[in-house]
């Protein structure tokens, strides 16, 4: 089994990029099963109902989110009817959503469970032992688990990488929109990449217009920050399962630019 998962899609320019490669990416890599982070693809934060068909029409079988999940509160008109969206796992009990699916597609299933890290960002529920509760819940159905693990700290990301080695098939990082260069696969069969990277601008900071930010940073004033225009750069990471036992067999990184996209047309 084969599974494309596409790192955070940021706004309109992040969008454009996924719609314009995924083709190729189809040919190239065969992914079953295709997931995407999709918590900043409404200009930067959230999504909507019309964004997330838009995703399924392109053929991506299931959204991920983290910390923008509620940013577009056109979300809670629709997360509980859409059984493909994930939200974090570890959100506070009685929050809307659901934190894990079963994906079919292509003949194949893969569970996907999203979880938020606590360094840095709010103190939710403990990601690590929703992750035993989830993974053994999900290995009752499948030997195919994905875990996205939105987390700012690589520290608490690779933690997690050796907490479900074994447990689940792959378990890769998002929210810091820089992919790292550490893809691997654990010892017991889990792949494994810190941080996927994003979809959307490149000449920004983290996708985001650097001017604002950088007035920030200088400043300490508070700045509204929007999402940037120009080139995009394109980041995803391809991972073979083998089909009887769930462990990786391949990951591979992919990571595109516009420029070296139009040059390779
Ligand atoms: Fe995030």
């Amino acid at each position: 089994m084969n599974v494309l998962f596409i790192g955070d899609i940021v706004g309109s320019v992040g969008r454009a990029a996924v719609k314009r490669v995924l083709p190729a990416l189809k040919s190239k890599y065969n992914p079953h099963i295709i997931i995407a982070n999709g918590e900043n693809a409404a200009h930067g934060r959230g999504i909507t109902a019309s964004i997330a068909k838009e995703f399924f029409e392109w053929g991506i079988h299931g959204i991920t989110m983290g910390n923008h999940t509620w940013d577009n509160k056109d979300i809670f008109e629709w997360i509980d009817e859409e059984p493909r969206l994930v939200r974090p796992a570890n959100f506070p009990e009685g929050a809307p959503g659901q934190g894990m699916a079963f994906i079919k597609a292509n003949g194949k299933q893969l569970a996907i469970i999203n979880l938020q890290g606590r360094t840095f960002l709010p103190p939710i529920d403990c990601p690590f032992r929703m992750a035993d509760e989830l993974t053994e819940q999900a290995a009752e159905k499948t030997k195919h688990i994905l875990v996205d693990f939105h987390a700012e700290a690589t520290s608490e990301k690779i933690a997690m990488g050796w907490h479900l080695d074994g447990r689940a098939s792959i378990v890769v990082g998002t929210h810091t929109h820089v992919q790292t260069n550490d893809e691997r696969i654990l010892p017991e069969g889990t792949a494994f990449l810190t941080d996927v990277g994003m979809c959307g601008p490149r000449d920004g900071v983290l996708g985001m217009e650097r001017n604002a930010v950088l007035h920030r940073f200088m400043t300490q004033l508070p700045t509204r920050f929007v999402v940037d225009e120009g080139d995009w750069h394109f980041h995803a990471v391809s991972v073979q399962l083998d089909d009887s036992t769930g462990k990786a067999k391949k990951i591979e990184k992919i990571r595109l630019t516009e420029d070296e996209w139009l040059m390779l047309q």
